[in-house]
């Protein structure tokens, strides 16, 4: 089964191409210098340049694919949840694709493309397996025990954790986006220097909260002044990347006590992070686990996963997906 998918839920405007669980192409242009200014994603600025690049990307991915549009079975998009103007680029795009070549259209949820990234070559993963998935957008512990679904163990009932490392960059003077600068920044910093509240901790759920996080800095750094902030960047970078893998572990921990998962995996572009990436591998060699980390560039957003995740998701003939519009939020996928 061959799928070219497209992803352009964000900021990153995604085409692959795969053949059952194998990369054939994977094409991701990133936007990140044109909000970068901004410090953030531009909603409107974010749909305009999807318009500009998703033809090339398509051509680009079949192309590096060495296919042409008829040689593919079906074609896949993300339709949520995410930026509903820069998810519509996508969604349009993939329906003319798609009855243009008279092929089905696989509907893709965002986050199923996340979990689904686990699903591709080399070394698939199969389930069952817990998946924390930290993004820019999204917090959540998915309990994956099929391929075709996931089910929501806890969410974010605020920020984002990578929002909160975007936030908490720009209140320490750095860039965006803000994970890999305070990443940066924290090298050589003592992150037990400062205090910082690791949220939700009584809280006997699985849900995730940042916004207290966010609240503390911005506290710490009107007493610090600017001059205070620069010469204890390092220390407050450490101490901030801690209380947020902190958060992110202990809902971790707690969710594997609540039920035996054989193997842990993480996505996200927060799964980038190095101090989560070597604590949660410390944490499944404590517990025996078999801890999946895929390459960096399946982690942040991309269409191979897309595609991925389609291959579990059932097609919609065509032309019956003339009339399908994308969602900006909730998710087509509830409960496993
Ligand atoms: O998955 P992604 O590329 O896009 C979204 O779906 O949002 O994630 C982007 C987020 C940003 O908030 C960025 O700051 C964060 O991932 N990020 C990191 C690192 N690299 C990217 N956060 C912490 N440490 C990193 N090394
Ligand atoms: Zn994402």
């Amino acid at each position: 089964m061959r799928i070219l998918a497209l992803e352009t839920s964000c900021d990153d405007t995604c085409a692959a191409v795969i053949e059952d669980a194998a990369i054939r192409s994977n094409l991701i242009s990133s936007q990140a210098e044109f909000h970068r200014r901004y410090g953030g994603v531009v909603p409107e600025v974010a749909s305009r340049h999807h318009l500009q690049l998703v033809n090339a990307a398509v051509d680009g991915a079949l192309a590096e694919a060495d296919c042409s549009l008829d040689d593919v079975d079906a074609v896949a998009v993300t339709r949520g949840p995410g930026l509903i103007g820069a998810l519509l680029v996508g969604v349009a795009t993939a329906k003319a694709l798609a009855a243009a070549a008279r092929k089905p259209l696989i509907g893709v949820d965002h986050l199923h493309g996340h979990v689904a990234a686990n699903f591709l070559e080399p070394d698939p993963l199969e389930p069952p397996f817990l998946c924390l998935i930290a993004s820019g957008g999204h917090t959540l512990l998915a309990g994956v025990r099929n391929p075709r679904s996931f089910e929501v163990l806890g969410t974010t009932l605020d920020d984002a954790a990578g929002e909160a490392f975007d936030k908490g960059a720009r209140l320490l003077g750095l860039g965006y986006p803000g994970g890999p600068e305070i990443q940066r920044a924290a090298e050589g910093g003592d992150p037990g220097a400062f205090e910082f509240p690791v949220a939700m901790s009584r809280d006997p759920g699985l849900d995730f909260s940042f916004s207290g996080l966010k609240t503390a800095l911005v506290y710490k750094a009107r007493d610090l002044g600017e001059e205070g902030v620069a010469a204890a960047r390092a220390d407050l970078a450490a101490s901030f990347q801690r209380a947020i893998t902190d958060q992110l572990l202990a809902k971790l921990e707690r969710a594997l006590d609540r039920e035996p998962w054989p193997a842990v995996a993480l996505g996200g572009g927060v799964a980038a992070n190095r101090e989560l990436r070597e604590r949660t591998a410390a944490l499944c060699d404590d517990r025996g686990l078999r801890l999946k980390l895929v390459p960096i560039e399946l982690c942040t957003d991309n269409a191979a996963m897309i595609a991925s995740a389609a291959r579990f998701t059932e097609p919609t003939p065509y032309p019956d997906y003339l009339d399908w519009d994308a969602y900006s939020t909730g998710s087509a996928l509830r409960a496993a």
